[in-house]
């Protein structure tokens, strides 16, 4: 099939609908259709969405629901889920989902069930977490563990870091602490809160040669080694890699190396061994709720109409903000302090994912692929960018995401938390127009004069777009769920903009030059370059 995402019947009515979408205000839609909020929501297990607030109506919907299917984004989720090389730059499945799946699934790679593999690991990562929590694992000296340092970066940090913030409300079996920059003060940090008896080291990194993790992985050794010899680091040292000869060469004994496979992308990857740090903390049974919660999240993916599928629906309402409204950006605004770097983790996810120039036949491609995510956890966003959300030139679409339950027992603090969790989006949409500025300063007395040289700067347009996610309670289930929520999300934006997804050349670049300036900065070579960057390496000598 010689796809086209902007050549689609779909996309050129889309493109028409998008130049009148803003003719009539949200407020208008809400008023001409009393079903509104019935046609643009719906709930699915613990998890309700309403994309009311999104700047569409039934035409633009159905003409997103058609642009999905002229994608094939059915045919692509089976594709990614069957095991098919989909990311072929790299000649490489897709498989993260299976490191979910049960025991008995049956997923394939090159004919290959998988399943029993995955759950090996699983296996052999629950018996070395008991051990450790049971201390029949001891460190080197006869001293139980107490402190876990896991050391990665990219995707083998910031989905287990994410996890374990949201997931703080539960007890710990031991101290976890994460270390990623190659900035030395935060390994060194680190290192002073520990003692070298009761620390345990996981080196994360599926290719086991990445700077960040290789040097502070070497310097974490050689601290370990000054107080308690060489002999104790396979004692105190594991490794999670596809790459076991190397993590064998640094020291680690092949049974404290926790594998997986190349099927699986690293910012994919917190379902498997990348999880270790994660099962260390709060065991293996909340591990395996947080794979079920991913494993249903699959199932409703792979199974549900795409009107009713929820990361069909996310990806639609982001391609129509960002392909036909062009806003640029999507806000991640988690109403739960827990998920404070689940903004981070998405900007990866998303951002590594669907960054992407060319579409799959190599060619540059003319429209908008992925937007910039960013965002923080309410209430603190709103005292920081709220103002340019609100009233900013550049329309920021949002994604509002909250929980019924509260995640502590003082007092009214959730009821406030949700308050302003539905009171932003109602602001978004609404604004307040230049009337209802008029008379609130009235009311407060002011001159007439002084009302209307104060009003422009106190009107909010409103027709701001933001989808409301609200979970049940935030639990390692309802976690799992959210995380491969927006995963799929992200899978079926990029088949939609017909970009590969699963590779990551954007970040070479980058990594070699800076491999090619360190010799330079130590002043063992000198290597051509411009004037600026011949200056910045002066300078740093
Ligand atoms: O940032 C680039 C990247 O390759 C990511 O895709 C990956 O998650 C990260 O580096 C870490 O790589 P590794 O797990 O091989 O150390």
């Amino acid at each position: 099939m010689d796809y086209r995402f902007d050549q689609n019947a779909s996309y050129q009515k889309l493109e028409k609908l998008a130049s009148k979408a803003t003719q009539y205000t949200l407020k208008s839609r809400f008023a001409d259709d009393k079903d509104r909020l019935g046609k643009f929501s719906f709930e699915w297990e613990d998890i309700y969405i309403d994309f009311s607030k999104q700047v569409i109506d039934e035409d633009v919907w159905k003409h997103l629901l058609e642009l999905a299917e002229e994608a094939g984004v059915t045919e692509g989720i089976e594709a990614m889920f069957s095991g098919e090389k989909i990311n072929a730059t790299e000649n490489r499945a897709v498989l993260h989902t299976a490191l979910r799946d049960r025991k008995d699934a049956q997923r394939f790679f090159e004919g290959q069930n998988v399943m029993p593999d995955v759950h090996e690991v699983l296996e052999s990562m629950e018996n070395f977490t008991n051990a450790v929590h049971q201390g029949s694992f001891l460190g080197a000296t006869g001293e139980e563990i107490k402190d876990v340092v896991s050391i990665g970066i990219g995707g083998s940090d910031l989905g287990p870091v994410m996890v374990s913030e949201a997931l703080k409300a539960l007890p710990s079996k031991v101290k976890l602490h994460y270390v990623s920059n190659v900035d030395g003060f935060h390994l060194e940090n680190t290192l002073r809160q520990l003692e070298v008896k009761n620390t345990l080291f996981i080196i994360v990194s599926k290719t086991f040669t990445t700077q960040e993790t290789m040097t502070n992985a070497e310097y974490a050794k050689k601290w370990l080694m000054e107080s308690l010899g060489e002999d104790a680091v396979g004692q105190h040292f594991t490794a999670v890699s596809t790459n076991i000869s190397a993590a064998q060469d640094f020291g680690i004994a092949e049974k404290n190396v926790f594998g997986f496979w190349d099927w699986v992308g690293g910012r994919y990857s917190l379902w498997g061994a990348v999880g270790l740090s994660i099962m260390m903390e709060y065991g293996a049974p909340v591990f395996r709720e947080l794979l079920a919660g991913a494993r249903a999240m699959d199932e409703h993916f792979r199974n549900t109409p795409n009107n009713k599928n929820l990361p069909v629906v996310l990806a639609l309402l982001g391609i129509w903000n960002s392909n036909f409204m062009q806003h640029r950006s999507l806000a991640i605004l988690p109403y739960a302090q827990g998920l404070h770097r689940f903004p981070a983790f998405l900007q990866q996810a998303d951002m590594e994912s669907n960054g992407k120039q060319c579409n799959k036949k190599g060619e540059r491609i003319k429209y908008q692929t992925g937007p910039v995510i960013w965002g923080e956890a309410g209430t603190n966003g709103q005292h920081a960018f709220y103002q340019l959300i609100h009233q900013g030139t550049q329309i920021i679409p949002a994604d509002f995401i909250g929980f019924v339950a509260p995640m502590s027992k003082y007092g009214d603090h959730h009821q406030k938390l949700m308050a302003n969790f539905i009171a932003q989006s109602e602001a978004l949409m609404n604004g307040l127009d230049e009337a209802a500025v008029m008379k609130d300063l009235e009311a407060q007395g002011m001159s007439k004069e002084e009302c209307e040289r104060l009003a422009p700067f106190k009107i909010f347009e409103g027709n701001r777009p933001s989808t409301s996610i609200l979970f049940n309670e935030l639990n390692p289930r309802s976690l799992g769920k959210l995380i491969a929520m927006y995963e799929h999300k992200i899978f079926v934006q990029g088949w939609i903009w017909d970009v590969f997804s699963f590779d990551q050349w954007g970040v070479e670049l980058g990594k070699k030059l800076a491999k090619r300036i360190l010799p330079q900065i130590q002043g063992e070579s000198s290597f051509e370059h411009d004037s600026s960057t011949t200056e910045l390496i002066r300078r740093c000598k």
